[in-house]
């Protein structure tokens, strides 16, 4: 009985530390976002931009311009982000002569989502004759446009040189999208989706970190080795723990090259993506991309064997069942340490060893023989760990002999440790 109590505080005392850990994990916790919100139609999918920053951990300021309460109003975005939502009757209220200093005051990031044309001017000019463009002006954190108008308003030469004064004093810009616009033209000239919106504020967040200036290139998904024209051998990989991990490596300030195989995932915003199909073509495009690369993280599960001919036509059932003969694939981990000095310059090579059985023994012995600096040792049997579930379990064995054993976290958690160590590997 007694035994059985101090497991059940033990279980919670898990649990409660793991809920911390999770939301201490987010990028966009704790950090100061002052949203602008400016006059278009767009500025309706802004509330969607705001809840989610909130719903993500961020603290959320926003603030209307006169335009802007034409199409939406601040108690929509008060709704979502539990916060006051400001206008200019705000500007020259009791607090008025203060107001925009204490909003841009611990700001992380101003973003003007949506930016329209007169904003973008108001911006490029230093104008200050609203609340929104007076507390750019005093705002000292980087900022993120996210611009929408008629694409004839887009392409105006005013409009052009707008942007560049402010692209050339840092402004990051996120769109516009090619599409359908409320005039009913096809053009350039719609916001980004809010989901875009979130992945270039995440990239901006993390543009501080310490893998500034670092180049990380991560292997993701399960290769596909063709047969015929129809049919292939492939594995159960999703692709979630690598694209994960390209994520965190992003959060930290590298700049990332994603080397997918067949996911259906979508990148996050700011990688450099590359699609492959086979063992075959990740080599070749992992060799390119090291070139000029600190970090590789192989993440992939890549086949270890593949058909030894390729059928040119489809195998016919009426032909009886098919020997398919396999030979090995090269070993893209085997291959590149062997090249460490010529094609490549790698600080840190991580790799992923998935295993049924024996799992830290056959770990060591992949370290080992593929020379890595550390490897990520996961349990695949399990239930809530491996392949298409969200959540995993590994080990982190490094080549000094440490090993970390991590609790059960989300892929994403597990992601944010393994880049930490990354990050730490790259430091000495
Ligand atoms: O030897 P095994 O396939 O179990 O090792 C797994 C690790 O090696 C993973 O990091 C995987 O991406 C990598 N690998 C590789 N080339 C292969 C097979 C696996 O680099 N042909």
């Amino acid at each position: 009985g007694t035994w059985h109590l101090a497991l059940g505080t033990w279980h919670l005392a898990l649990g409660t530390w793991h809920l911390m850990y999770t939301s201490s994990m987010s990028p966009f916790r704790n950090r100061r976002i002052l949203l602008g919100v400016s006059g278009s139609i767009a500025a309706y999918k802004s509330a969607d931009l705001a809840s989610g920053l909130r719903q993500a951990g961020a603290q959320v300021d926003v603030i209307l311009t006169a335009a802007a309460r034409q199409f939406v109003t601040p108690l929509t975005f008060q709704s979502v982000t539990g916060r006051p939502a400001f206008t200019d009757e705000d500007l020259w209220g009791e607090a008025g002569h203060v107001l925009h200093i204490g909003l841009a005051e611990g700001a992380d990031l101003m973003v003007v989502a949506p930016a329209t044309a007169n904003t973008l001017a108001r911006l490029a000019h230093g104008l200050a004759d609203n609340l929104l463009a007076v507390s750019a002006l005093a705002n000292r954190a980087p900022l993120l446009l996210a611009p929408a108008m008629d694409g004839g308003m887009w392409d105006h030469p005013a409009t052009r040189k707008n942007v560049e004064i402010l692209g050339d004093r840092g402004a990051l810009f996120v769109g516009p999208e090619s599409g359908h616009l409320a005039s009913g033209q096809q053009a350039v000239g719609r916001m980004a989706e809010p989901d875009t919106i979130l992945g270039a504020i995440r990239m901006a967040l993390g543009a501080g970190g310490p893998l500034v200036g670092v180049h990380v290139v991560v292997t993701a998904g399960g290769t596909q080795e063709a047969i015929d024209p129809v049919r292939r051998i492939t594995n159960r990989s999703s692709g979630k723990q690598g694209f994960a991990l390209a994520q965190a490596a992003l959060d930290l300030g590298a700049k990332v090259t994603l080397i997918a195989a067949p996911t259906g995932l979508s990148a996050p915003y700011g990688v450099r993506r590359e699609d492959v199909t086979s063992a075959a073509e990740m080599l070749a495009a992992v060799r390119e991309s090291i070139r000029q690369a600190d970090a590789l993280v192989m993440a992939a599960a890549v086949a270890d064997f593949r058909p030894a001919k390729l059928a040119t036509d489809k195998l016919k059932k009426g032909d009886g069942v098919p020997q398919i003969e396999l030979e090995p694939t090269p070993d893209i981990l085997a291959t590149i340490r062997s090249e460490k000095g010529e094609g490549h310059n790698l600080s840190v090579v991580a790799g992923f060893a998935a295993e049924s059985q024996d799992l830290i023994p056959n770990a060591q012995a992949k370290l080992d023989s593929k020379g890595l600096d550390l490897i990520v040792a996961n349990d695949i049997l399990a239930p809530d760990a491996g392949f298409g579930v969200d959540s995993n379990r590994v080990t982190l064995l490094y080549a000094d002999g440490r090993q970390e054993a991590l609790p059960l976290l989300g892929k994403d958690e597990v992601a944010a440790r393994v880049m930490a160590a990354v990050a730490e590997l790259l430091e000495r």
